[in-house]
């Protein structure tokens, strides 16, 4: 391990080897220099003499500074260069340079940033070994629940790759505000693990990686889910879109409603109860552990997603028009009916104590909660939730979106248990 006496050594030796005199005259362009307006204006001059001691390629690597052009370098950098204040800064749309953190303005995105953190998890921390054994005896599952792990793991490790790639191909660039982008780098790296999580699974449990990988092409109930998905990224994640027309911002409103509110919203909730249900089960618990983990970080992503989405409505009302809640409502509407479909194809038979009818029932009191978080009304009336357990699991009563109250408090990666 290095120490600071190390550090210390490595810079009087590096010193020594530095002759005072025999500098040749620098070749500096003095114009560009001049615009560094800082007290190390001069000391920055000097570093860029050319020392005798110099190599050909130091000595050209110092040169071609001279031709660095600040101000050009500096205009490319997004938004303007005055300072920042909380006023200017906006969710899509902001003219404010965006590589300056703080101000805050949404206090609640850097809370989540901070929450995700907290909660980091590898998935090899996950002990397999009983998931293993299980797998592989001939009697330890039955054919509904050997279908239910191969689908999941199927659908989930192909999602979270659609989300991970439209959130760093499309949503990242768009969406103008630096604490929100230091929340979605976080996402961004909580869906890597999570893509890991499931392969760590696969390769665990020595399952053919081909079949598992390719069922979004092969299987139509997960094709499907993933078709839709797809379908709202595609104008968004071309390099030349951008927002700033009412017609580009509602289609960067409807990518957000897509990704948060049915793909992490509805999409994951019918394959999150059945291996959650395994677990309390004590079957493939291991699997079960990793998926609590994903599920604990996903109420994040969609919660985050949902603060986004109201914020964007309040700083601009009018894309929030009859025409676009009736496109919201019919996207999670769309998005439940999908999941309802992959609830009965998952489940042809009653397994581990629910079937496809109380799955239904489930979905349609997430889509009325989807609903109701973006401020649209119910679709399902009446509807109520058979699974309470899910509720727990996901912890509810903590991890609300900032609109109804914030995130109290998370337990770190390693503390989970089933209680
Ligand atoms: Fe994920
Ligand atoms: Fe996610």
């Amino acid at each position: 391990m290095l120490s600071w006496d190390e550090f210390d050594q490595e810079d009087t030796a590096v010193a020594a080897k530095q002759p005072a005199a025999e500098k040749p005259q620098p070749q500096v362009a003095q114009a560009a220099l001049e615009k560094l307006d800082n007290a190390g204006d001069a000391a920055a001059h000097d570093a860029r003499e050319v020392d005798s001691q110099d190599s050909d390629a130091v000595a050209r690597a110092k040169a071609a500074l001279n031709d660095l052009d600040i101000e050009e370098g500096l205009t490319e950098l997004e938004g303007e260069g005055s300072r920042v204040t909380v006023d200017a800064k906006r969710m899509i749309n902001c003219r404010a340079d965006l590589n300056q953190l703080v101000p805050f303005k949404y206090d609640w995105a850097w809370q989540k940033y901070l929450d995700g953190c907290a909660n980091h998890w590898m998935p090899q921390e996950v002990n397999m070994n009983a998931d293993i054994a299980l797998w592989k005896s001939k009697d330890g599952l039955t054919e509904d629940e050997r279908r239910i792990v191969k689908r999941n793991l199927g659908f989930f490790s192909t999602a979270d790759s659609l989300v991970a790639n439209n959130l760093a191909l499309a949503v990242y660039r768009l969406i103008t505000n630096p604490e929100c982008r230091q929340y979605i780098l976080r996402q961004a790296f909580e869906e890597a693990i999570h893509t890991h999580a499931y392969q760590y699974c696969i390769e665990s449990l020595g399952m053919d990686e081909g079949e598992i990988f390719n069922m979004y092409h092969e299987i139509p109930s997960v094709a499907k889910k993933a078709a839709w998905g797809l379908k709202y990224t595609r104008a968004i994640s071309d390099p030349e879109f951008d927002t700033g027309t009412v017609e580009t911002d509602k289609e960067l409103l409807r990518n957000l409603i897509a990704y948060y509110c049915v793909l992490e919203g509805v999409f994951f909730y019918c394959g999150f109860t059945q291996i959650l249900s395994m677990g309390r089960r004590n079957k493939m618990t291991g699997v079960a552990e990793q998926f609590q983990y994903i599920l604990r970080d996903e109420s994040m992503h969609l919660n985050f997603g949902i603060d986004v989405i109201n914020q964007i409505k309040i700083e601009n009302p009018h894309l929030w028009d009859a025409a676009m809640k009736d496109e919201a409502t019919q996207m999670i509407l769309q998005g439940t009916q999908l999941e309802i479909e992959y609830a009965r194809d998952t489940m042809p038979r009653g397994v581990l104590g629910m079937n496809a009818a109380m799955m239904e029932d489930y979905l349609k009191f997430i889509a009325n909660r989807r609903l109701t978080q973006i401020g649209l009304k119910e679709e399902y009336p009446g509807t109520s939730n058979p699974f309470p357990w899910m509720s727990e699991i996901m912890d509810l009563k903590k991890e609300k979106n900032f609109f109804e109250t914030r995130v109290i408090e998370y337990q770190t990666g390693g503390a989970l248990s089933w209680d």
